[in-house]
């Protein structure tokens, strides 16, 4: 199986689509395993790659406009099948003899399709999906006018434009509108029957294949070597360690900091999992203070970034010089940090702040970097993590940045802020669990903010700080809306902080989207 595994690929060629990387979920969703790469990759990257199928991703430039991402004849050279999605089919109709033209009617937005009548076909692929019609998403103001020569129309739109186009003597397809939103009706079994349906593709990338597969590959790279992994509390960098740990046992020292900024509990139940439960070998390390003198009197929200990261190297680093024999850092990267910091290159946007914690570790500590998670989605995580024996809680826990609570904390970070936080925060994410809230959101967690303002409590005035709320819905972290939480859910949310936390009289929820706002408040 682990043979079939990386055999069996797909390559996405990246055309500056905003919904390229939704292409390689769906691909992976689909039990087969792909990459994304540039447009222009090089003839002899593309033949060493041998991709069982090649999917051409949407574009926002026009195939006309000069200095256009072109076609690379190769792709069509190698007899495999090809899906040109939006620009993707532009490109595959241009190439071929066939016409694109600006419409003078844009189709953006929800439309609806239907097959084109009469036409022979060279696959059932397209015409069984489209049934009778479907619903799709465009995004485009270009159009094919003219399909090439030996191509044949398979759908056409409500305006009557060509929605999707095949050739009639081999596997190559080209569609208007994006199969991988979801705004398209049953858009990911049409990727899936593109993957499995044309091209053969046995499903086989799945998590227990993955982890026979890595555990293998870690085995064979590091060999007697020793490896230090920095622990976070968050999910990429447990899974890294559990997987890590399967494949090497004792050579593997995870150091975890407790910085003074975690969540409540989070430095516990890390040990408990990791060390106790598992035998992972942990080393805690207690610098809450060193942490928190180092930001007194720094306010700066990139600043306190700069002063987290710099005091988490200095600290990890004094530990893993004690560790003898240690050659290695393993590190929870994931394709989509991979994905981004290649931004510049894929033509894949990229994210407005940069979240590199540790940056330049390695390179200081000569060590050699082992990424065993470079070519996970976060689904993937997930379940390679439970699969791994990692608590559902620890796998499905929201994500929490690197500074933690450091930007969580408005303005100056101090101790007994950081104490009301936790409980505060502790508070509402144990009642967003009880009420079934807490998986439908994608991030939730409060705000300290260090104003005072007057209540009423019994008979007395008080005097004391604010909580924000924060809970937001999104998939990629890029955009997102707050979520919209039940009134009586935030009252009782809003009367247990008030009466359970000290220090605290107010509670607001934020009702911002991102953007304008970010979802961190600093
Ligand atoms: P923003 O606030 O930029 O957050 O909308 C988007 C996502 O990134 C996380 N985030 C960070 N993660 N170091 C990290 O490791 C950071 O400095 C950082 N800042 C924001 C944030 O929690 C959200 O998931």
């Amino acid at each position: 199986m682990t043979a079939i595994i990386h055999s069996e690929k797909f390559l996405i060629l990246d055309y500056g689509s905003q919904y390229t990387q939704i292409i390689a979920r769906r691909v992976r969703e689909s039990g087969s395993y792909c990459e994304i790469h540039p447009w222009s990759m090089e003839d002899a990257a593309i033949r060493a790659f041998a991709p069982m199928g090649i999917i051409l991703s949407g574009g926002h430039r026009s195939v006309y406009d000069a200095g256009a991402p072109d076609l690379n004849p190769v792709i069509l050279s190698l007899g495999v099948p090809v899906l040109g999605i939006c620009y993707g089919m532009h490109l595959l109709a241009r190439s071929n003899g066939g016409q694109v033209q600006p419409s003078s009617k844009r189709e953006y937005g929800g439309s609806a399709v239907r097959p084109a009548v009469g036409d022979a076909r060279f696959s059932a692929f397209l015409t069984d999906w489209l049934a009778s019609g479907r619903q799709v998403w465009m995004s485009h103001g270009d159009h094919v006018s003219a399909i090439p020569e030996g191509f044949a129309v398979s759908a056409v739109s409500e305006g009557g434009l060509v929605a999707a186009m095949e050739s009639l003597s081999r596997p190559v397809f080209g569609v208007q509108f994006h199969p991988e939103v979801d705004h398209t009706e049953r858009g990911a079994e049409l990727v899936d029957r593109f993957v499995r349906g044309v091209c053969g593709a046995s499903g086989l990338w799945t998590s227990t294949g993955f982890i026979d597969y890595e555990i293998a590959a870690i085995r064979a790279k590091v060999g007697n070597d020793h490896v230090v992994l920095g622990l976070s509390g968050g999910v990429d960098s447990a899974v890294t360690a559990a997987l890590a740990h399967r494949a090497l046992g004792e050579q593997l020292t995870c150091v975890f900091v407790d910085n003074g900024l975690l969540r409540l509990h989070e430095g516990d139940q890390v040990m408990a999992t990791l060390a106790r439960h598992m035998g992972v070998k942990v080393i805690a390390v207690q610098a809450q203070e060193r942490f928190l003198g180092r930001l007194a009197g720094v306010t700066d929200p990139e600043q306190k970034r700069r002063v987290i990261g710099h005091m988490f190297i200095e600290v990890f680093e004094e530990e893993a010089k004690r560790i003898p024999g240690v050659r290695w850092l393993a590190q929870g990267t994931i394709y989509p940090d991979v994905i981004e910091s290649a931004g510049g290159k894929t033509g894949v946007a990229t994210n407005i702040k940069s979240h590199h914690n540790v940056g330049g570790l390695p390179e200081r500590m000569g060590l050699k970097l082992l990424e065993p998670l470079r070519e996970l989605f976060k689904d993937e995580v997930r379940r390679v993590g439970l699969e791994l024996g990692l608590p559902r809680e620890m796998v499905f826990r929201h994500p929490f940045p690197g500074p933690g609570l450091g930007v969580r904390i408005l303005g100056e970070v101090k101790k007994e802020f950081a104490d009301v936080l936790r409980q505060a925060d502790h508070i509402y994410i144990e009642e967003l669990h009880q009420s079934g809230h807490y998986d439908k959101i994608a991030q939730a967690f409060a705000v300290f903010l260090p104003v005072k303002s007057v209540g009423v409590m019994g008979d007395g005035r008080t005097y004391e700080y604010v909580v924000a709320l924060r809970a937001v819905a999104t998939r990629d972290y890029m955009t997102a809306d707050w979520y919209p939480m039940p009134f009586d859910l935030l009252k009782k949310i809003s009367n247990r902080i008030i009466n359970e936390v000290a220090g605290i009289n107010r509670v607001t929820y934020d009702i911002t989207s991102k953007p304008p706002g970010t979802i961190e408040w600093e």
